[in-house]
């Protein structure tokens, strides 16, 4: 009875982590020689004839931390889901790098082939600790899952210490996740993407629920991260924004209605009419 026991758990992980294998790992070949490493030209997305995205065209560069505002039903979580797989458009094209069309894979492989995408709601192992989290998304990703079951290398241990200085989360590194205050829980997630080592990270809404030294901390946390990833953040907080933005994205009806500086498009006559000036 306690084999077989043992034996339905073991099957039972072989089941859990066999989608999380992955197929291709593209990510070194990525050609960005042109500068941008998303390219998004076109793209309508459809709801029973309403357009969720409207010939939306938007290119995000290479190592960039890019801001993308609009009022609610803008589009811009439609826009992550069409990135990542989860939503196929009725038109346009999406390239990540110059030759891999993404529209061509599956939301599974897009996320294993560098796209990592940050939801709004945290989904960290609750009852695992900070530290074990970072060791299954390593898992997830890596081909190393059979670690779960041996002792990890130097390197990986190092990675999981390097990552979690990085959150600031080293403190934590052994309490149970469930335990983490909300922004924790944010970050430990965050950690839990790069663990995966993506090129892009798309951020729904980060801050959202946080204190406000928490979202300074996720401030910095996001700008450290631009350069060797490029950072793709959705958020309705403008204080937020205003501190991390380079460049601004303003969408609006499914498409880009104004792009630049943040001075420049809160001074936009456009952005002014129809989101801030509301
Ligand atoms: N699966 C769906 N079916 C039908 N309509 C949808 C679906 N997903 C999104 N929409 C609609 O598409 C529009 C864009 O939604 P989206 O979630 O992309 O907006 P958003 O810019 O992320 O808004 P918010 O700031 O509120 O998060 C909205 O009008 C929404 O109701
Ligand atoms: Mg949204």
């Amino acid at each position: 009875m306690k084999v077989l026991d043992r034996t339905r758990e073991v099957m039972r992980r072989d089941r859990v982590f066999d989608f999380m294998m992955p197929k291709v790992v593209f990510s070194p070949d990525l050609d960005t020689r042109h500068g941008p490493i998303l390219y998004l030209e076109g793209v309508t997305v459809s709801f029973d004839g309403f357009k969720a995205l409207n010939d939306l065209t938007l290119y995000i560069n290479n190592g960039e931390l890019r801001c993308v505002i609009g009022a609610n039903g803008a589009g811009k979580t439609t826009m992550m889901d069409v990135i990542t797989g989860k939503t196929r458009p009725d038109a346009g094209s999406v390239y990540f790098g110059q030759k891999i069309d993404l529209l061509r894979m599956s939301e599974t492989d897009i996320a294993q082939g560098g796209i990592g995408r940050k939801f709004q709601k945290p989904t960290v192992f609750e009852f695992h600790t900070v530290y074990e989290n970072l060791e299954l998304s390593m898992a997830a990703n890596k081909q190393v899952w059979h670690t779960l079951f041996a002792r990890l290398n130097g390197e990986q241990r190092d990675r999981i210490d390097r990552i979690l200085e990085l959150v600031g989360l080293v403190e934590e590194r052994h309490r149970l996740a469930g335990v983490l205050s909300h922004g924790q829980k944010q970050w430990l997630e965050i950690g839990m993407l790069l663990m995966q080592n993506p090129r892009v990270l798309l951020v729904d809404e980060p801050v959202a629920g946080m204190t406000v030294q928490e979202t300074e901390r996720t401030a910095e946390l996001l700008t450290s991260l631009a350069g060797e990833h490029s950072v793709v953040v959705v958020e309705h907080d403008m204080e937020f924004v205003r501190s991390i933005a380079r460049t601004v994205t303003v969408l609006h009806e499914g498409s880009v209605l104004a792009e630049g500086s943040m001075d420049e498009v809160q001074n936009d006559p456009r952005v002014i009419e129809v989101y801030l000036g509301e």
